[in-house]
């Protein structure tokens, strides 16, 4: 599979976003490079590049760069912030059969809440870019950075995507930096399973295509992102090969430790050879680490794992209270027994460290609304977000020994002691069971 390539146009930008990721600095990528990644793209039958930043339409030269993808035929995806749209569409217009999609970053459903992130008149911005974009027909979608600011407000965030006609809302998780730490803004790693059930909910209801982005907890052995399966290349804005988009130049990561190859010394071709390699070896020193039991649960996050690997997040010492923090010391075998326990209790949702998982009480919300069906098992609906779910059975005689409340070691003795189960088993699937009504806000500590 021929694969996609990424270029950071340049590392300049016009907002000061609260959750950006990228050191601001002013780096533009040499036109020359530029013109290498056109002909090494062609080579391999790859047909779309994406264009990011810093603000990349902020690059000193980038008609120029458009001029240059188009005329070899590439497509393009622009990441933009859609601050100086009106100023630059004309050039984009100019290249219409070439964009593959503007994606307009819309971190709020409200005017407020997106210029809060962004900065007084950058939702305004955006809102004007797509009414551009309607009226000449250049395809664009958005994307969204989930924060504890906006992670309420998704619901309203993909209706507005769809009335303003999208194609494409992309779903990203916060990554931690050291400004959200501070501002004690960060998710928690029980945020991410809350997003994945709300977009499934949400993808059943909207036509609107919701993407998740990697970063969300994946339990299966395959790749979760292009990058890790070999079929992505990045370019910085500095003319070097970086292992992933999210890890080049991140904030407060102070170090190179994501760069496979300094273009000024070597071709493009050799670079990419030098990635796949160091690719292959990642994923192997992964699976070990999977396989002989050193991985913590927050490790199947796939980003945390990389900005861990990658040395990017050494800053977060600084915040122990973290539950990202305590597991960047599990990692470096501080503590690591508790502190896994304590994290396997972050992505089930436990909130009150005092108590240990297994003390912990869990009962039904009070906002739910049950229905038993007729040896169907039962229908809930939480009046709250209107989501759905069915019990059956055995769910449903959990689901009742939830009500006064009690904990997951009385669930599982009760278990046992009705249904002639192994122990282990049932122990797993109970976690995840419980795991899933507390994603689904159906449960809450007792
Ligand atoms: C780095 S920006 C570059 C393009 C352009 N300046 C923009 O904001 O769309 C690309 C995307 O990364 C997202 N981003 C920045 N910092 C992030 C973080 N800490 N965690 C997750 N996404 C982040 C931005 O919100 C944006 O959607
Ligand atoms: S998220 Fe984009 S617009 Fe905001 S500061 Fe970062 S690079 Fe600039
Ligand atoms: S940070 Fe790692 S897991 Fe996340 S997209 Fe990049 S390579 Fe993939």
């Amino acid at each position: 599979m021929p694969p996609n390539i990424g270029v950071q146009l340049t590392t300049r930008c016009n907002l000061n976003c609260t959750h950006c990721s990228v050191q601001s600095a002013a780096n533009d990528i040499p036109v020359g490079i530029i013109r290498d990644i056109v002909s090494y793209a062609q080579s391999i039958n790859c047909r779309c590049l994406e264009l990011t930043g810093g603000e990349p339409t902020l690059h000193p030269r980038f008609p120029e760069i458009l001029a240059a993808l188009c005329r070899h035929g590439l497509k393009f995806t622009l990441v933009t912030n859609g601050w100086n749209f009106a100023e630059v569409y004309s050039t984009i217009s100019r290249h219409r059969a070439n964009v593959n999609r503007v994606a307009f970053s819309l971190d709020g459903a409200t005017e407020q809440r997106h210029d809060m992130a962004r900065g007084r008149g950058a939702y305004r911005k955006v809102l004007q870019a797509v009414s551009i974009c309607r009226s000449l027909g250049i395809r664009f979608g958005l994307r969204t950075t989930v924060t504890p600011g906006n992670i309420r407000q998704l619901e309203q965030i993909v209706l507005l995507g769809a009335k303003l006609g999208a194609d494409e809302l992309a779903v990203m998780p916060l990554m931690p930096t050291p400004r959200m730490a501070e501002l004690d803004l960060l998710l928690h790693p029980r945020d991410l399973t809350r997003i994945m059930a709300e977009a499934g909910r949400l993808q059943k209801i909207f036509t609107i295509k919701i993407t998740l982005t990697a970063g969300y907890p994946e339990r299966t052995s395959r790749p979760p992102c292009p990058a890790l399966n070999g079929s992505y290349l990045f370019v910085t804005a500095r003319g070097k090969v970086s292992f992933c988009c999210h890890l080049a130049n991140y904030v407060g990561g102070n170090n190179d430790a994501d760069i496979v190859a300094d273009l000024s010394q070597l071709s493009l071709p050799e670079a990419h050879r030098r990635m796949l390699a160091a690719v292959d070896e990642f994923n192997r020193a992964k699976s070990l680490r999977l396989a002989n039991g050193s991985f913590t649960s927050l490790d199947h996050c796939p980003c945390w794992y990389c900005l861990k690997c990658f040395r990017k997040v050494e800053w977060l010492a600084d915040f122990s209270d973290s539950p990202w923090s305590m597991d960047l010391q599990a990692s470096r075998g501080v503590n690591a027994s508790r502190t896994r326990e304590r994290n396997r209790a972050s992505l089930a949702g436990d909130e009150d460290r005092g108590k240990s998982p297994a003390t912990k009480r869990f009962r039904q919300h009070p906002d739910v609304i049950e229905t038993a069906l007729d040896g169907e098992g039962a229908a809930l609906m939480h009046t709250g977000t209107k989501l759905p779910f069915h019990l059956n059975a055995t769910a449903l005689r959990i689901w009742r020994l939830l009500k006064p409340g009690c904990t997951r070691e009385e669930l599982a003795q009760a278990l046992y002691d009705e249904f002639d189960i192994d122990r282990e088993k049932v122990r797993e699937d109970l976690s995840a069971f419980l795991d899933e009504l507390s994603a689904s806000d159906l449960i809450v500590a007792a």
